[in-house]
């Protein structure tokens, strides 16, 4: 009987439960999958990729208040008096969507994680929610369960599968009555865990709730049952857009906007979300070329946001057929490559204690071992000339072949690589910091890019750095380790 009731009572101490406060809520560590993941694919798929114009906000554009001229004119000139918004959902067919060719997009960019938009503010699942009666993906349009087709055919990999939700919807009758709490009551309450146990995600990027209180959306209360009672609630995460003035505050990982990158180390865990095609996150007909961000500048933001604790969520919108642009295609493969040369510096990495040197060398670093508890810090790691590797992302590197890293400091028994080669690497010592000389080998062939990562081991040690106290005392960061600054750059 002994063994046995050790074993309850050391499961019981283990099992915390979480109350519906933030100060709860805001104290459960996030799941470790997810920091080591650093790098998602976030697709953006609905009606709205159905008149594809604009962007996703096309039906606010063309019946919000108040409206855009541009997208009242577009509608007129193509198409009946008459037509609704209702009406695109019929030809939302997704006629060559296939799961599995998503899977092998998102595989073939080596991100570890991937997020779906289960219901944009048009209001339209892409799930037969019975909340969501004749305006979801198996009643209308493609009369098929998109989330649940994902979702098997993700499960059959190790990358991590999410689901996106907003919580409100531009024109639901029940959420425009101001004074009522029909909306979150009877729609997107429900809504929220019928995703969770119909599919299980582990992460749940919520949108949408800024015009009203967490309150109102009863967000304390999911979340503390996503945490004690949901079947992902050991492994789920959860973004910070839960309500009015939240965003930045409280929940699981931080994302402030969309496109953050605040080019500085944060202690709370944070996401940059971003998009290929820059000026929206749904499909567009227009897109050209030249708005779809390059693969050197995806790799630049890979590296600034990983090497300040952040994790890189990079959206695509797929068009209404299902199909992937082939030059999202093309962008995704290319990262990718790059991506599988150098994952020994990205994921499973920590911040180092300084994060760059200038905007084209960023670092991250791992321990060799384990052991050394001293060198821990749950942010990032310290610098000890035994076992702290550190890795420089040297984002352009000089015609000469001749890399400057100001902030490594130089001893003799140094080592340095480049991922991707075996071969040594020589060091100069300079006044400040050292000098790389990478002409020795065919570096742009190896990596296929001008940027490339360099692996240093045995550089001098240095206790004295601590980058969160500092950016604190500079006020950057207030005493929980967040940003103060909430704008996107
Ligand atoms: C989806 O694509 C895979 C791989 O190309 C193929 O084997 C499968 O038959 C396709 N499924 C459907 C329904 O077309
Ligand atoms: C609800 O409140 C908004 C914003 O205050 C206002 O514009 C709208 O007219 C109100 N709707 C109703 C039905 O009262
Ligand atoms: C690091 O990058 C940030 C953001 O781009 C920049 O403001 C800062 O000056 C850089 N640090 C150094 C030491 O150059």
């Amino acid at each position: 009987m002994l063994v046995p009731l050790i074993i309850f009572l050391f499961g019981f101490s283990l099992a915390q439960k979480y109350e519906p406060t933030w100060a709860s809520i805001d104290s459960r560590p996030l799941p470790q999958w997810y920091d080591e993941a650093k790098f998602g694919i976030f697709c953006h798929w609905g009606v709205y990729s159905v008149p594809a114009f604009k962007s996703e906000w096309f039906w606010n554009h063309w019946k919000g208040s108040p409206p855009d001229e541009e997208v009242v004119e577009y509608v007129e000139k193509n198409y009946p008096p008459g037509f609704s918004y209702a009406d695109f959902g019929h030809e939302f067919r997704a006629q060559d969507f296939n799961a599995s060719h998503f899977v092998e997009l998102v595989k073939s960019s080596h991100a570890r994680y991937f997020v779906f938009t289960s219901k944009h503010h048009e209001g339209f699942t892409m799930w037969p929610s019975a909340e969501s009666w004749n305006w979801n993906s198996v009643d209308v349009g493609p009369h098929r369960d998109i989330v649940g087709e994902l979702k098997t055919e993700f499960s059959k990999t190790d990358i991590h599968f999410g689901l996106y939700f907003s919580q409100y919807e531009w024109f639901h009758p029940y959420y425009l009555q101001n004074n009522t709490n029909l909306y979150p009551e009877r729609v997107s309450y429900p809504q929220m865990v019928d995703i969770v146990k119909k599919y299980g995600p582990e992460v749940i990027w919520s949108d949408g709730d800024w015009d009203r209180t967490d309150e109102y959306w009863r967000s304390k209360e999911f979340l503390a049952w996503l945490y004690n009672e949901s079947p992902v609630k050991n492994r789920v995460v959860v973004n910070d857009r839960w309500g009015r003035g939240i965003m930045g505050q409280h929940g699981g990982f931080l994302t402030y906007s969309d496109h953050f990158d605040p080019g500085h180390l944060l202690a709370r865990k944070w996401e940059n979300c971003l998009t290929l095609d820059v000026a929206s996150w749904g499909h567009r007909r227009s897109m050209k070329a030249a708005d779809v961000r390059t693969t050197k500048d995806l790799i630049t933001q890979l590296a600034r946001t990983i090497s300040c604790g952040g994790n890189m969520l990079l959206n695509f919108g797929p068009d209404r057929f299902g199909n992937v642009a082939p030059i999202f295609e093309e962008r995704l493969r290319n990262l990718g490559k790059w991506v599988e040369t150098n994952e020994e510096a990205i994921f499973g990495s920590k911040p180092w204690i300084y994060q760059n040197d200038s905007d084209s060398v960023w670092y991250t670093s791992k321990l060799r071992s384990e052991a050394n508890s001293a060198l821990k810090n749950p942010i990032f790691n310290y610098q000890n000339k035994a076992d702290t590797v550190i890795y420089a992302f040297v984002l352009d590197v000089p015609s000469n072949g001749l890399v400057k890293l100001t902030s490594v400091t130089y001893t003799k028994e140094i080592k340095i690589s480049l991922l991707g080669s075996s071969q040594l690497l020589k060091a100069k010592k300079e006044t400040q910091g050292i000098t790389v000389d990478v002409s020795v080998i065919p570096w742009k062939a190896l990596a296929s890019t001008e940027s490339i990562v360099l692996k240093i081991e045995h550089a001098a040690s240095d206790y004295n750095v601590n980058p969160i106290k500092k950016l604190q005392r500079l006020g950057l960061l207030d005493r929980e380790g967040r940003s103060v600054n909430t704008l996107a750059f």
